[in-house]
């Protein structure tokens, strides 16, 4: 398309096409006008020739008929001056038309008027056609050339009256003449006129020819550049088929067409696929109804390509439908990307540990990932939408404090970024749960303060023995301060007593990953060794190399002490099971004895040697069973007598007699408090243990030195020094026998309560001493314990508990009234052992009782079945078979309320012996007893019997 669509070329090229047509035009209107212009000429030269011919033939005849023969000579002549006269008026006829005329002769012809451009008579004349023709009697007009070389229109005819030929001649440039100046003027004025015409009509027409243009232009340009696809179809055959009248570029390129190759054909062949698709169906609808459509994005299947369009449908005024769409398949592609984009980043996003949150400047929560519903313990929708209610502060790492709905407090770290959201400006923000790393510090804190307050000492050494860390527990136990021990190696401690193999074991077992434990004997700072059980544990890097080796301690010495005692305790425990078997056996066995001396000795009569025999062997006897007694002492199994004892006092009243015990050399000391409190023990047996320590104070000092007694009342504490030598805690009376003597090594202090343990000479001493002392102390619930160091002395304390107040309150037994004999009461021997049973039946036959006698509950049960009276049981407490003698005498009770007990027993009394009998109603008698022993204490029972009420 041009951008000046009439330019010059144009104005030239219709200029001239114009003045073309116009001077063809005005030329053969001239060309006919002159034609007629011509005939007319020559009809006026026929008709001037005709006319003089006419006129000089008739002038002629009427010459001839006035004047005969003389005068028609001269009248002829006169005529033809008139012809010749007149026949100049045709000069008039023009500037070149003249009337020539002539008459022939002999000589030839000859010009009566010749033509004024000639002199007459000239030869050249002689052949003049019109003339000769003329002259020889023709009539009529011709076009010839004259003698000049000029073209002249020429009408002739004769005179022949005359004899003279007229010619009519005029230059046919003379009737051109004004012609060609009309046609002159003509196509001057043509020429300007279409010129001015041309160019008035370009000047109205070119500006709209130019707007039109331009806006053609526009459209096509418009159209061909637009971005969307446009197709123009023609609907024919009721819009039934598209015919395909423009497609633009964009078209092209979707559709893969070629413009030219489309143009007028089908939409259905050109284009299958769009023909095919919603928007084909579209154009079909628009080009029969002419209502436009939104063809929504759709697809198009077009050589095997499937793409994505979306456009508009709407028909023209010309009756043409426009398709306009776009190609959305990059579009779509797109969209897909990005859906998939998102998907992935939403699955990243939601998989994060990190909770992400997006807020908006108001701090309103907009998204919230799967972390963060985890960690504010709420779902998304309710998270969405509420303030987020913690500064957002942008660079900075904030730890913020979560209180879940639970109650449950998490802790996070949160780092804030800006970012654009639906373009306005929000925060990312991400928060790092650090609740577990919180807690994990909390833990290492109480860690960290569990070990410095740890009970154990506890020693943390690199790997190559260097310590790095100990603990408060680990310097008050060694002795040593932290600067002292940081950076030394754990071999400061060592006693110098432990087997090297141990320390070898040591450091191979925690070398090779594992954990040591054993016990060592280490030393303190003062150079005081103690004993540690260690657990020393390897500690790992996080890839499991050992870094630092842990030894976790506990200061054992107590408890090696106190095993060591719960271990003698032991050993005394099963000295005393195997002391008081034996004695106990011993005991029924030096009854028999000493039961049939006596009788014997009865039966001897006055013979002295006999009755002296008897006596040694009473004697033997006797000191046989006082040994046993002291064996059954140390066994705690002596039979006791218990009183409410004031210490002090008991002491004070042997002060004489420990003098004269000390003999000179050894000074005695008494601190003896006053208000000490009471004590239930046997005070008899207390004297006897304050003597029994007293002698053996004094044998410790032979080159004499200081004893000293004291007595005062202690508490002992739980946890108290005195409760590490066995002493339970509570309330004592506390007796100190000190001594300056020799003292004794640990090995002797650990044995020296064990019975016939002595380091006395062979008849010095026996060993039961010390025994006996532990057996009644012991016995009466208190504790023995010795201090002794050698050359220094030894002290040894007595812890005998305080009286409760119900011991205190508790009336005195008063003792039986003396036994007085009494006859015909029932009594029921019991006794296992034949010898015995029948020593005891015979010594009290004698006194004259009745006695029945059983070897066992079961044979005592028969015999009372039978009985009609029963005043006393005296039974052993333990039977062989069957029922014990306690078991028997309740048995008998229900029986006989009102019978009276004597238990014998080898045994100590047993506090529960007497249970479910009426107080009062029983009674022991140890054995070995004598014969006054039983029957003593028989006759006082059934005196009391006899007293009593019932
Ligand atoms: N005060 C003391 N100082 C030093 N050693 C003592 C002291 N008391 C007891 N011993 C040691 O304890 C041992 C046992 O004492 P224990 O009283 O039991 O028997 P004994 O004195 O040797 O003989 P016994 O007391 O039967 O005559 C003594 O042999 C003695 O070695
Ligand atoms: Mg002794």
């Amino acid at each position: 398309v041009n951008g000046a669509p009439l330019g010059r070329r144009s104005f030239l090229l219709l200029s001239s096409i114009t003045i073309l047509i116009v001077v063809t035009v005005a030329g053969i209107a001239i060309g006919l006008l002159y034609a007629a212009g011509i005939a007319a000429e020559r009809q006026r030269l026929a008709e001037i020739v005709d006319i003089q011919t006419s006129v000089l033939a008739s002038l002629a005849r009427a010459a001839d008929a006035g004047g005969g023969a003389n005068g028609g000579e001269a009248g002829r002549r006169a005529v033809i001056a008139h012809v010749v006269g007149a026949a100049d008026a045709f000069h008039r006829l023009g500037d070149s038309g003249e009337l020539m005329i002539a008459g022939v002769d002999a000589s030839g012809v000859h010009y009566l008027i010749p033509s004024r451009h000639t002199p007459a008579g000239t030869a050249s004349l002689q052949d003049f056609q019109p003339m000769l023709r003329a002259l020889a009697g023709e009539t009529g007009s011709a076009v010839v050339t004259d003698h000049r070389g000029a073209t002249v229109l020429t009408a002739f005819a004769p005179a022949p009256a005359l004899g003279l030929g007229f010619v009519a001649k005029i230059d046919r440039a003379e009737i051109i003449a004004p012609y060609l100046r009309a046609g002159a003027i003509a196509a001057a004025s043509a020429v300007v006129l279409i010129g001015l015409g041309s160019l008035l009509f370009f000047a109205i027409t070119d500006p709209i020819v130019r707007r039109i243009a331009q806006a053609e232009a526009r459209f096509r340009e418009l159209f061909h550049s637009m971005g969307s696809g446009g197709l123009i179809c023609e609907p024919v055959d009721d819009g039934g088929i598209c015919v395909l009248r423009d497609i633009n570029r964009a078209a092209e390129r979707i559709d893969g067409v070629l413009r030219d190759t489309v143009l007028g054909c089908r939409l259905g062949t050109a284009m299958p696929g769009v023909a095919r698709s919603a928007m084909g169906e579209a154009m079909e609808r628009v080009g029969t109804s002419g209502v436009a459509e939104q063809v929504p994005p759709h697809t198009v299947e077009q050589g095997g390509v499937t793409s994505w369009r979306q456009g508009h449908v709407y028909r023209l005024s010309s009756g043409e439908t426009v398709a306009v769409y776009d190609d959305l398949t990059e579009h779509k592609k797109a969209e897909l990307t990005l859906r998939d984009s998102e998907a992935r980043w939403r699955s990243i996003i939601e998989l994060q540990n990190d909770a992400m949150i997006v807020v908006d400047k108001d701090n309103r929560i907009r998204f919230a990932n799967r972390a963060a519903e985890i960690m504010f313990g709420k779902p998304t929708e309710q998270l969405k939408g509420i303030v987020f209610g913690y500064p957002v502060v942008v660079g900075d790492i904030a730890e913020i404090e979560i209180i879940q709905p639970n109650r449950r407090i998490a802790y996070a770290e949160m780092q804030a970024i800006p970012m654009r959201w639906d373009g306005e400006d929000h925060f990312l923000l991400f928060l790092r749960d650090v609740s577990a790393h919180r807690r994990a510090e909390g833990d290492l804190r109480k860690l960290f303060s569990a070990i410095e307050q740890s009970p154990a000492s506890v020693m943390i050494t690199d790997v190559q023995g260097n310590i790095e860390y100990v603990n408060p527990k680990f310097t008050e136990t060694s002795g040593f301060t932290y600067p002292e021990v940081v950076g030394k190696n754990p071999r400061v401690l060592r006693s110098g007593k432990v087997d090297p193999e141990v320390y070898q074991d040591l450091w191979q077992t925690i070398g090779a990953g594992s954990v040591w434990r054993g016990e060592l004997l280490n030393k303190k700072k003062s150079g005081e060794l103690f004993w540690e059980q260690a657990s020393v544990a390897p500690v790992r890097d996080a890839r499991g190399k050992i870094t630092h080796y842990v030894s976790v301690k506990e200061d054992i010495t107590e408890r090696k002490a106190t095993e060591e005692r719960l271990r003698l305790a032991q050993k005394m425990n099963a000295l005393g099971e195997l002391t008081g078997g034996i004695a106990h056996d011993f005991n029924n066995l030096l009854a028999i004895i000493l039961g049939n001396l006596q009788l014997l000795d009865e039966m001897c009569d006055d013979d002295a040697e006999k009755h002296e025999l008897i006596a040694d062997a009473v004697w033997s006897a006797e000191r046989g069973a006082e040994l046993t007694n002291r064996l059954l002492a140390f066994a705690r199994r002596q039979h006791l007598h218990p009183a409410i004892t004031d210490v002090t006092r008991v002491i004070r009243e042997m002060t004489v007699l420990l003098r004269r015990t000390l003999g000179e050399r050894i000074d005695i000391r008494e601190e003896l408090a006053r208000d000490v409190h009471k004590t239930m023990v046997d005070p008899g047996q207390l004297q006897n243990a304050v003597l029994n320590l007293v002698v053996n104070a004094r044998d410790a000092m032979p080159n004499g030195g200081v004893l000293t007694i004291t007595t005062e009342n202690a508490a002992v504490e739980p946890g108290s020094d005195d409760t590490h030598h066995g002493v339970q805690p509570g309330d004592y009376v506390v007796i100190t026998v000190g001594d300056t003597g020799m003292g004794m090594p640990a090995d002797v202090t650990d044995r020296i309560f064990e019975p016939f343990f002595t380091t006395k000479k062979f008849g010095k001493g026996s060993g039961l001493g010390l025994s006996m002392v532990y057996g009644f102390v012991s016995q009466s619930g208190g504790q023995v314990t010795v201090d002794s160091r050698i050359g220094r002395g030894t002290r040894i304390r007595l812890f005998l508990p305080k009286a409760t107040a119900a011991e205190v309150e508790a009336p005195r037994v008063e003792r039986p009234p003396p036994p007085r004999s009494d006859g015909g009461h029932v009594i029921l021997v019991v006794e296992d052992e034949d010898r015995v049973r029948k020593t005891a039946v015979r010594v009290l036959q004698k006194q004259g009782y009745h006695i029945v006698e059983a070897g066992s509950a079961g044979e005592a049960l028969e015999r009372v079945a039978k009985l009609a009276r029963l005043d006393l049981l005296f039974t052993d407490v333990v039977l062989s078979k069957g029922m014990n003698g306690p078991d028997l005498a309740r048995e008998i009770h229900r029986r006989w309320p009102d019978v009276r007990v004597l238990f014998t027993s080898g045994y100590a009394q047993n506090p529960l012996i007497g249970s479910g009998l009426p107080s009062g109603h029983h009674d022991m008698l140890p054995k070995p007893y004598r014969r006054e022993d039983l029957t003593n204490k028989v006759r006082a029972m059934l005196a009391a019997e006899r007293d009593s009420p019932g």
